[in-house]
Parts: structure tokens; C-alpha cells; sequence
């Protein structure tokens, strides 16, 4: 019997190893490690912990279609309480990849390193349950804690990295890093710059750059087309080094749990940013309220690893239809650890300068600045009838 692991070569999936022979019984594990854009270093880790651990080790490049998935998060302006979502995200596309290698490779079984406190088990089973493959979660079902994984990788000679990385539990992908764990858990606890590898501490510098966008989607940068896993690439190279991107937040977990967590995600917030700028140009003022509440139905879906629900497809309907419009440049600057909007044009603007201004006198032809004296009139009339009701009864 064969069992296909979902394999980082983080310490969780390490342990699960030997795991998932003695105490499950396996005959053979197999190592899938999806590639959603993890940085090099990382990666190179996995594949030495799988050839020391002689495990046998599959790799699957997902990360064009992830990154084609971070772009429909964009269009959706997706964040949950201010994480966009890297984890989250990526789950059911590394599920999928690891359901087809073990598949193939003609296994029974698949497993994961999630604990049973968080939500990756329930994004990972989401995808998995739909198979008839038994489903395993070692690090839950036998109940280990991090310390214990570390005495018994230490006690088996497992490879493990020490000092802080093995501290932490980090998962990173083109979208976010994460690292959560240890004292970062309390929420008091002020986290030492080395916890972050993405960004560096905000400087006085400053850089301008210009994002491009079709149809909703990010298409250029600084004036060049940009395919997306490179312009994710190089904005959290950019970005990243004048410390944008960092959030520490309480995040309130699928299953009740509030956790503190602590990501990076330069490319994120540059390219979220200059989204909501460029449909606040673009759209009415009630397409853009009405859109808020389409957008946080899409994160909570995208929170939960579910992207692939009815709901999601129906929502995406109405973006697709409002992001026609969303085309247009943005200017990014990066200050004060900030990637904040200060320019957005767009040829769908609904914005007229004679309308708008101040120095001309003959407004868009037809209306005149005292059209305007009826609705001065009108403006308050319910309020100061109620108030003098109100007052009248007091007496
Ligand atoms: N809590 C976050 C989420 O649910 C991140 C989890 C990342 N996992 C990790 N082992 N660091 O998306
Ligand atoms: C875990 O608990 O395995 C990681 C954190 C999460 O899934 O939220």
C-alpha cells in the first residue's frame, strides 16, 4: 500500500514520514511537493530532506495557475481581516496536484502535516474527501505538538533546520509568507525584525512605480508587459525592500480559534492597492459599495479553501462584468512601508473635469451652478421636520 504525502520539508511533514509507516501501517510514502512559487532556497530544502529521508519525491509546477488564482483575488479585492490570503489560496491547488501524482501513482492513501487546530486540514480535505482514497492527518490524529516532533526528529536523526526556522511554522508561496508559532502566539509578544524575510524595516527612500491593468487584471509594470508569476516575483523583490507588505493580525480561525499571525506579502498589497484604486475611478459609488459586499463574500469563500463553490462562480459573474471598466494605470508610491495610490487614469473614468471643477463656469452645457438651489432647498427636510417633532413633544 502507497500513501502520498503533501511533503514541504518542514518539520511537520518530516515526522510524518516514518509516520506513516510504523504507525499507520503504510508499506511506501511518496513526497508530492507543489511548487505555487515557494522561494528557491525552500525548495531546494524539500528536495534534500526528501533525498535524505530517501523518500521517494515528486515535484509539480503549479504556479502559473496559482498565480492565475492570486489575479482572480485581485479583480475580488480579496483579504480576510487583512491577510490576502497566500495560504488559504494555495491550499486547493496544492490538494489537487497531490490528488492526481497519487492517482497515478497508484496510491490508497493521502496525507497531510496540518494540526488539528488550524484551517489547512480542512482546505486540504475539502479537495481530498472527494475521493475515495483514505484520508490521514497525523500531526492531529496522534495529537503532536511541534516540541514533540522536534525530540522525535532529534531522537530518529531526521533533518530538521534549527534555531528560529524550526521554531516557527512558515509556509510561504508568490502570494504570502507566513510564520506563526512559538512565542509569536502571544498576542502581546513584540516580534524581532528576523522574524521577516520578505521585507525589510521601512527607510526614509522612497520609489514610484506604475502598475498596468485589462479587464481587472495587473498586465504591465512601468509601462512593460508583465506575465504574472514574474510580476509577483519582481514586486516582492521591489516592494518587499522598502518593507511593505507586513501584517500581524488576530485572525479568527474556521474553527472559532483566535490566532495571532504574521505575514509578509509585498506584491500583494502593491497590486491590491492599485486595484481598489483604479475601480475607484471607474465605478459608481454604488457598484463600488455594492461590490465591497461581493468581495467579502469571495475572501470568506477563499478563506475557507473553497474557491471552487457555486457561490464563488456566481460571484465572479458580477465582477467579471464590472472589471470590463477596470482598465487603466495606477501610480504606486512606496513610502513609510506603504504602497499608497498617488495617480490612477483610466479611459473609463467617470469623472469630468469640467463637471467637477471649481474654475469653469459653464458646467457639462446644460446644468448651471444654480440648478443646484432646489436640492440646497430640499437637502434636510425630513431631519428638521423629525427634529422639530421631537422637540415639540418635549415640552
Ligand atoms: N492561518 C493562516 C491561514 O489559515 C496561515 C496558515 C499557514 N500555515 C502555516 N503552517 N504557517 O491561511
Ligand atoms: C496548522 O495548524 O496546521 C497551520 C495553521 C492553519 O492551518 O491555520
Amino acid at each position: 500500500e502507497r500513501v502520498a504525502l503533501a511533503f514541504s520539508g518542514g518539520l511537520d511533514t518530516t515526522v510524518c514520514v516514518p509516520l506513516l509507516e510504523e504507525e499507520y501501517g503504510y508499506d511506501e510514502v511518496i513526497g508530492v511537493t507543489v511548487d505555487v512559487g515557494q522561494p528557491t532556497p525552500e525548495f531546494e530544502e524539500a528536495e534534500e530532506t526528501a533525498e535524505t529521508l530517501d523518500l521517494e519525491h515528486y515535484v509539480v509546477d503549479a504556479k502559473a495557475e496559482f498565480a492565475e488564482l492570486c489575479f482572480d483575488a485581485v479583480r475580488a479585492n480579496a483579504s480576510y481581516q487583512g491577510y490576502p490570503l497566500g495560504t488559504a489560496l494555495a491550499r486547493p491547488v496544492i490538494a489537487e496536484a497531490i490528488l492526481e501524482v497519487a492517482t497515478e501513482q497508484g496510491c490508497s492513501g493521502l496525507a497531510h502535516g496540518s494540526t488539528g487546530k488550524g484551517n489547512d486540514q480542512l482546505r486540504f480535505e475539502a479537495v481530498w474527501r472527494d475521493s475515495d482514497l483514505e484520508v490521514i492527518a497525523p500531526v492531529r490524529e496522534l495529537g503532536l505538538t511541534r516540541e514533540f516532533e522536534q525530540e522525535y526528529a532529534r531522537e530518529r536523526g531526521l533533518p530538521i533546520e534549527g534555531g528560529d526556522e524550526g521554531k516557527y511554522s512558515i509556509d510561504t508561496n508568490l502570494w504570502s509568507r507566513s510564520i506563526e508559532g512559538s512565542e509569536l502566539e502571544e498576542p502581546g509578544y513584540v516580534p524581532s525584525e528576523d522574524i521577516y524575510e520578505w521585507t525589510e524595516a521601512p527607510t526614509a527612500e522612497t520609489e514610484e512605480i506604475e502598475v498596468g491593468f485589462e479587464d481587472g487584471y495587473p498586465v504591465s509594470l512601468n509601462g512593460e508587459a508583465i506575465e504574472p508569476v514574474e510580476l509577483i516575483e519582481t514586486l516582492n523583490e521591489l516592494a518587499g525592500g522598502y518593507g511593505v507588505g507586513r501584517s500581524d493580525i488576530m485572525e479568527d480561525r474556521m474553527l472559532g480559534l483566535k490566532v495571532r499571525e504574521n505575514y509578509e506579502h509585498p506584491a500583494a498589497t502593491v497590486l491590491l492597492n492599485a486595484h481598489s484604486a483604479l475601480e475607484d475611478l471607474v465605478l459608481t459609488k454604488e457598484e463600488r459599495a455594492f461590490k465591497k459586499q461581493i468581495d467579502h463574500e469571495w475572501s470568506e469563500k477563499g478563506y475557507q479553501g473553497l474557491v471552487n463553490a457555486p457561490l464563488v462562480d456566481a460571484l465572479e459573474g458580477f465582477i467579471e462584468k464590472t472589471q470590463k471598466r477596470v482598465a487603466g494605470t495606477v501610480t504606486i508610491r512606496f513610502e513609510g512601508g506603504q504602497a499608497r495610490p498617488v495617480g490612477r487614469e483610466s479611459k473609463y473614468a467617470v469623472y469630468s473635469a469640467e463637471a467637477a471643477s471649481f474654475n469653469t463656469e459653464d458646467v457639462t452645457g446644460s446644468i448651471e451652478q444654480d440648478d443646484a438651489t432646489g436640492v440646497a432647498k430640499y437637502h434636510g427636510f425630513q431631519e428638521r421636520l423629525a427634529n422639530r417633532v421631537i422637540e415639540n413633544n418635549e415640552e
